[in-house]
């Protein structure tokens, strides 16, 4: 079931979008609309708009667009109900209860309760007598009972079956163990735990919820599974999404988050009081875990490992990271050790002086830039003034180019105006070819449709079409009764703008106000994307009903010329019919 019309409206009406959406971007004023960097991409200039006016958002670089609905779910990955749920809420409006289809909302619900039960379980075995074996462990890595209780850690017993026998004793069903993914199913059909014998690290979101668990074998015992076993993606879980520790890092991020390999190096810096350490799920870190950092710091220091994949790693991230806005800084180990070791060995002091000690990306650059060259020799001298005059380049700020030209300069006992000189033309070169990528750019103009209408190359002229009439009707909703008459849906040339203007006609006939949340429970993000963009297109401005005129007749003409080319479904007799015209139009030399 729908939720009423009157409550959306009311929810809208307490949540204006651009606060909804500052309290995730930081949006700038331009004109009559806000801009920034969009939450979905990663971007290094403001693409993504937000249009007061008309409650909707629209990010030009990758797309996505529509109301505070769609950006809340995309934002806090909630399906549509969720969302409006979730906005009803923060603005103090109660739902009516039943009714409303929540089935997804429920089975996460499960899910969470499921691995609320398993956490819980894993904490007591490891707690008891015959965890033992993991208890030692821990805390011969050093870590206390406290921290021990404050993450939560646990074990899971040498067992097939404990958890599963465990949870089906609350009352869980093994399908839904089986979407928690805390048991597996093996070909012959019979269940199993998926984790056993393993030191058990449950993964916290933001809203404190078991999303999953990564679970590490004890040292010495090989197993065919592998160090760590980790929950796959379920319905609550997406490695890719979340980082571990962030349920803590969030409260204490004020100056900045640091960026760390593993759940145990998160674990002892925190226990040092680094309570700022976030870690990746066994994943290479993604754009969305920059997105999720960007969200609640404005520095992240990354402390990866010094070894080659490390350094990889670093670069991957640092580029991923900046694009979001965040100021990057970069730690160096000493001796090739991990900060779980480091702490352990050199205490909290020394690791803050490290942490002070953080590089700007720049300078990180510069240093690894020496890698495998003997700075000794003359030759090497110049082969890295090379290497390092381009990466001088890359930075946007004058001042910083010209302190580490003076440093490097000083260094290696060059002339400052050479090396200024040699920065200056990898610019120019840089430039150029930026330029020339822009040019290529321009040549093949961006419209959101482009990507997501795949349709649209049938006929490009019948699609524009399409699209100034959907703006048109989108901003003059009272012409939809003339459209109607004259352009049945079934004369629209591409489906997604059938069915978008299917959406609109059906809306206005029903008497429900048009605006973009009647979209957004049937379109894709994307798909709701070329909506905002349309009604944000400036194609419905003057002389609309003329327009409108014009686009209904280039409609109707391109219906019946792809008819006629064959272009639609025809049967193969008039195919063949078609072909024989044709040859026979050639023959003639026409
Ligand atoms: N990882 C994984 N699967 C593996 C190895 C590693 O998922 N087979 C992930 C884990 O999230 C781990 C991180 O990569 O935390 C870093 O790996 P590693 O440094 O090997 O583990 P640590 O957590 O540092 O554990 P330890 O210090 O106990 O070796
Ligand atoms: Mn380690």
């Amino acid at each position: 079931m729908a939720i009423p019309e009157d409550v959306i409206n009311e929810i809208k009406y307490r949540n204006e979008i651009e606060p909804v959406i500052s309290q995730y971007v930081n949006l700038k004023r331009r004109g009559k609309n806000l801009v920034g960097l969009c939450p979905f991409h990663s971007e290094k200039t403001p693409s993504f708009t937000v249009y007061p006016e008309s409650g909707s958002f629209y990010c030009f670089g990758c797309g996505v667009g529509g109301d505070i609905f769609t950006f809340t779910g995309l934002i806090e990955n909630l399906d549509y109900i969720e969302s409006v749920k979730l906005l009803a809420e923060r603005s103090g409006i109660t739902l009516p209860q039943d009714g409303y289809d929540d089935s997804l909302q429920k089975q996460k619900n499960t899910v969470y309760d499921i691995n609320r039960e398993t956490a819980k379980f894993f904490h007591g075995y490891l707690m008891s007598e015959n965890g033992r074996w993991a208890l030692d462990y821990l805390l011969s890595r050093g870590l206390t009972v406290h921290t021990i209780k404050h993450f939560g850690l646990g074990a899971a017993p040498d067992s097939w079956d404990s958890l599963m026998n465990h949870l089906k004793s609350k009352g869980y069903s093994a399908a839904d163990m089986l979407t928690a993914n805390v048991i597996g199913k093996s070909q012959r059909g019979s269940y199993y735990d998926r984790f056993r014998r393993r030191v058990m690290f449950p993964i916290i979101n933001i809203r404190g919820n078991v999303i999953g668990f990564s679970g590490r074998a004890m040292p010495g015992e090989d197993k065919k599974s592998g160090k760590y076993v980790n929950t796959a993606d379920t319905p609550v879980y997406k490695k890719s999404e979340n980082l571990f520790g962030i349920n803590f890092a969030k409260n204490h991020c004020v100056q900045r988050i640091i960026l760390v390999e593993g759940n145990m190096d998160v674990i002892s810096l925190h226990q040092a009081g680094f309570c700022n350490a976030v870690a990746p799920l066994g994943t290479a870190f993604t754009s969305e875990q920059a997105n999720l950092i960007a969200r609640y710091t404005n520095e992240i220091v990354l402390m990866l490992d010094a070894d080659a994949a490390g350094q990889k790693a670093v670069k991957r991230a640092s580029e991923l990271l900046k694009n979001t806005g965040l100021n990057v800084r970069v730690v160096i180990i000493p001796d090739g050790k991990d900060p779980d070791e480091y702490i352990k060995k050199n205490g909290a002091e020394r690791f803050s002086a490290l942490l002070e000690g953080a590089v700007s990306d720049i300078e990180y650059k510069l240093l690894t830039a020496a890698d495998g060259i003997d700075l000794d020799a003359d030759d090497g001298k110049l082969k890295y003034l090379a290497k390092a005059a381009e990466v001088i380049a890359s930075s946007e700020d004058i001042m910083t180019r010209d302190i580490y030209i003076g440093r490097l300069s000083d260094k290696y006992g060059v002339s400052r105006t050479a090396l200024t000189s040699k920065v200056e033309d990898l610019r120019k070169k840089n430039y150029r070819q930026a330029k020339k990528r822009e040019i290529t750019d321009i040549v093949r103009p961006k419209y959101a449709g482009d990507g997501i209408n795949s349709e649209r190359r049938r006929s490009p002229k019948g699609a524009a079409a399409e699209e100034t009439l959907i703006a048109v009707l989108l901003n003059h909703p009272d012409f939809c009764e003339y459209a109607i008459d004259k352009l049945p849906a079934e004369k629209m040339i591409t489906s997604l703008n059938r069915r978008i203007y299917e959406i609109i006609t059906d809306t206005v006939k029903s008497g429900r106000t048009l605006d973009l949340s009647v979209f957004s429970e049937k379109l894709l993000p994307a798909e709701l994307g070329v909506v905002v963009s349309l009604q944000n297109s400036n194609k419905a401005d003057k002389n609309a009903k003329t327009v409108l005129k014009d686009c209904i007749e280039v409609i109707l003409e391109e219906d019946i010329r792809l008819n006629a080319s064959g272009n639609k479904d025809i049967s193969v007799d008039e195919w063949a019919s078609n072909l024989q015209n044709i040859i026979a139009k050639k023959a003639k030399g026409n």
